[in-house]
């Protein structure tokens, strides 16, 4: 047996992670990756971006960077994040390679085995895994249709007074859907006074709101005047340009970035520096604007397209979210229903969705899926959610 470690050693693939690899006939509708649409990628912008490069960018691209960032892209980021109100000024910037490793950074500078902190059921999968391998102890607070439960969140805090992170992604949240409202974000921000916690502000789904009345909803915690504990604010480029750039950032205060910029030069020394050159490119092009309006709405009809179809076909009993913005509907299934078992006949069906179990820290609760329409072609959005509904419809009958 090979010496691994013990972090090693408790990792565990998933069983829905399994099923998943079956799930790979050609023609299997997939509604279960948390991802852009390829055909909306900003290709054109970036070719030209990529032509009107000089000779000493490309050498510059090709380099070694800064560990916190190259540091062209560290200013137009400040810039842009101070046009949403963020206090750049009073914080540090760090570019991360993907959001997902600032949030892994953080884990690394904040955590030690068996500490309390808390986080959102359902929770996103990937913040969970870097929980898991920090071996934090999650707590998990439940989300109603805008936000946290406040009651529980303050039991939490009582309960847990070493919890050292709370963990949100108020904005079209992944897997719920939701967006917080401001009376919830207020009333975490209220209970945070006093507590020697850090909050965690993920926020990569923010400029994706359908609707431009919902803008307002969309200013991060981060933005209010007064910080009652720590915020860290954590941004992507994953949903806005392409994942596959790899491009996040993390905005904090200095004495927590410099421990994630000591972090972060034995995670990987610096984050790729050519992406960071086009991203930076991007950003001071005033390409985005236009860019950001076009997936606004293409995301907006995939949406109701699903939205009509879960309408016209889902059983009674059934219900989900009204999406305000993002790439996800949470679907609730009846009590005691299983997701994992409607999973196995979509899939023989020919669609495929992620089962709710997925998004709970604890693994347990599976009355409930998730949705993606942001990447499956839109004329294939009706076929595929019809298909889950029959899986649904005939589990139901055998009850
Ligand atoms: C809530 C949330 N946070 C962070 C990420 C990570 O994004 P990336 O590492 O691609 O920036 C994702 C990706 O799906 C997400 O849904």
């Amino acid at each position: 047996m090979l010496p691994f470690s013990r972090n090693a050693r408790s990792m565990r693939t998933s069983e829905i992670r399994d099923l998943m690899s079956l799930a790979t006939r050609p023609d299997i509708i997939s509604f279960s990756g948390g991802m852009p649409n390829n055909d909306l990628f900003p290709i054109a912008e970036l070719d030209e971006i990529y032509q009107s490069l000089s000779n000493k960018d490309k050498q510059t691209g090709m380099q070694y960077g800064p560990t916190p960032g190259y540091p062209p892209l560290l200013e137009s980021l400040a810039d842009y994040l101070a046009s949403k109100g963020l206090p750049v000024a009073a914080n540090r910037l760090i570019i991360t390679t993907g959001s997902l490793q600032a949030i892994s950074l953080l884990g690394k500078v904040f955590l030690d085995p068996d500490d309390d902190i808390l986080v959102e059921n359902p929770c996103f999968i990937g913040a969970i895994s870097v929980f898991k391998s920090y071996q934090a102890c999650m707590r998990t607070i439940a989300l109603d249709e805008d936000g946290i439960l406040i009651t529980e969140l303050e039991k939490a805090l009582h309960r847990y007074p070493g919890a050292k992170l709370l963990y949100l992604t108020p904005y079209f949240h992944n897997p719920a859907g939701i967006i917080y409202s401001d009376e919830k974000k207020k009333a975490v921000l209220n209970l945070l006074h006093g507590k020697n916690l850090v909050l965690l502000e993920d926020d990569p789904y923010g400029e994706l709101y359908f609707d431009e009345k919902d803008l307002p909803l969309t200013m991060p915690m981060k933005a209010t005047a007064d910080e009652p504990a720590p915020i860290c604010y954590i941004g992507s480029f994953s949903k806005i340009f392409g994942p596959g750039m790899r491009l996040g950032w993390l905005l904090t205060a200095q004495e927590i970035y410099d421990k994630c910029e000591l972090a972060k030069q034995s995670f990987d020394a610096c984050t790729a520096t050519f992406n960071q050159v086009l991203a930076d490119k991007f950003l001071r092009s005033g390409k985005l604007g236009p860019y950001l309006s076009r997936l606004r709405q293409a995301y907006a009809r995939r949406a109701g397209i699903m939205l009509r179809a879960l309408q016209t076909c889902m059983p009674e009993g059934v219900r989900w979210n009204m999406p305000r913005g993002g790439f996800y509907i949470w679907v609730q299934l009846p009590q005691k229903m299983d997701a994992t078992e409607i999973l196995k006949k979509a899939i023989t069906g020919g669609a495929v969705f992620v089962s709710g179990k997925t998004f709970d820290p604890h693994g347990v609760r599976n009355n409930c899926l998730r949705l993606s329409f942001s990447h499956t072609p839109e004329n294939q959005i009706d076929a595929g959610v019809r298909i889950i509904a029959e899986a649904i419809k005939s589990q139901i009958a055998l009850k």
